[in-house]
C-alpha cells in the first residue's frame, strides 16, 4: 500500500514537472516570436539607413530620434502582460540601462560563449532574453573607435556622451532584447 502512494505521489509529481515544462517552453515561443518581430520591425530602417549613408552618421541621427518610440509603439501592440526592451553590458542610451537580473543573464552568455535564448522565472512572472551578436553591419555605429568614421563618432558623442556602447568585434555578444512576461 505504501509502495503505491509512493509511485502515485511521484506519478503526480512527475506530471507537474511536466506540465511546467510544458508552460515555460510555450511563454517562451510565444515571447521569442515577438522579439523576432519587433527586431524585424527595426533592422530595415537601420539597412535602408545605412545603405543611404554607410558611415552610420545619419543612421545615429534616425536612431537617436526614433529608437526608444519604435519600442513604446511596438508594446502598444503586445498584451499588457508583456513588455519588451533592449539592453547591453556596454549600454549607449541610459535609457537602456541594465538590472541585476540583466546584468546577471550577461555575463552568463559571455562565460559560456552560447548565444541561444533563455527563459528565467522572477517574482512577478518570467523573462525572456535573445542575444543579439555582433554582425559587420554593426561595426558602423558599435566597432573600433579608431576605425569609426570621425563623423560617426562626432555624433555619438554629442547625443550620447557617456556612450560604453563602441568597441565591439564580429561575433561579440552586443546585447538583449528581452521580453518580460507577468504572470
Ligand atoms: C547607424 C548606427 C547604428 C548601427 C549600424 C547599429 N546601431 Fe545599435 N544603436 C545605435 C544607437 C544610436 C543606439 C541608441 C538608441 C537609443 O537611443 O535607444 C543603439 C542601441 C543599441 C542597443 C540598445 C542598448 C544600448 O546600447 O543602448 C542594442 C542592443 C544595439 N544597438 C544593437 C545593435 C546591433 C546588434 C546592431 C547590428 C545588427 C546595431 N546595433 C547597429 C546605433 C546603431
Amino acid at each position: 500500500m505504501n509502495k503505491l502512494l509512493i509511485i502515485s505521489t511521484l506519478f503526480l509529481l512527475g506530471g507537474c514537472v511536466n506540465i511546467n515544462k510544458e508552460d515555460t517552453y510555450s511563454i517562451k515561443k510565444e515571447a521569442l516570436l515577438e522579439i523576432d518581430d519587433f527586431v524585424n520591425s527595426i533592422k530595415p530602417l537601420l539597412i535602408a539607413s545605412l545603405k543611404q549613408d554607410h558611415t552610420g552618421a545619419s543612421g545615429i541621427d534616425m536612431c537617436s530620434a526614433s529608437a526608444q518610440q519604435l519600442t513604446k509603439n511596438y508594446n502598444k501592440t503586445l498584451s499588457s502582460n508583456m513588455k519588451i526592451r533592449r539592453t547591453a553590458l556596454g549600454y549607449r542610451n541610459p535609457l537602456n540601462k541594465p538590472d541585476d537580473i540583466d546584468k546577471e543573464v550577461m555575463n552568463k552568455m559571455m562565460g559560456s560563449k552560447t548565444m541561444t535564448p533563455v527563459i528565467i522565472k522572477t517574482t512577478d512572472g518570467y523573462r525572456v532574453y535573445k542575444p543579439l551578436v555582433t554582425l559587420q553591419m554593426c561595426l558602423a555605429c558599435h566597432g573600433d573607435i579608431n576605425a569609426m568614421n570621425p563623423k560617426t563618432v562626432a555624433k555619438i558623442k554629442k547625443y550620447y556622451p557617456n556612450d560604453k556602447a563602441v568597441g565591439f568585434k564580429l561575433g561579440d555578444l552586443r546585447g538583449v532584447v528581452v521580453a518580460e512576461i507577468k504572470k
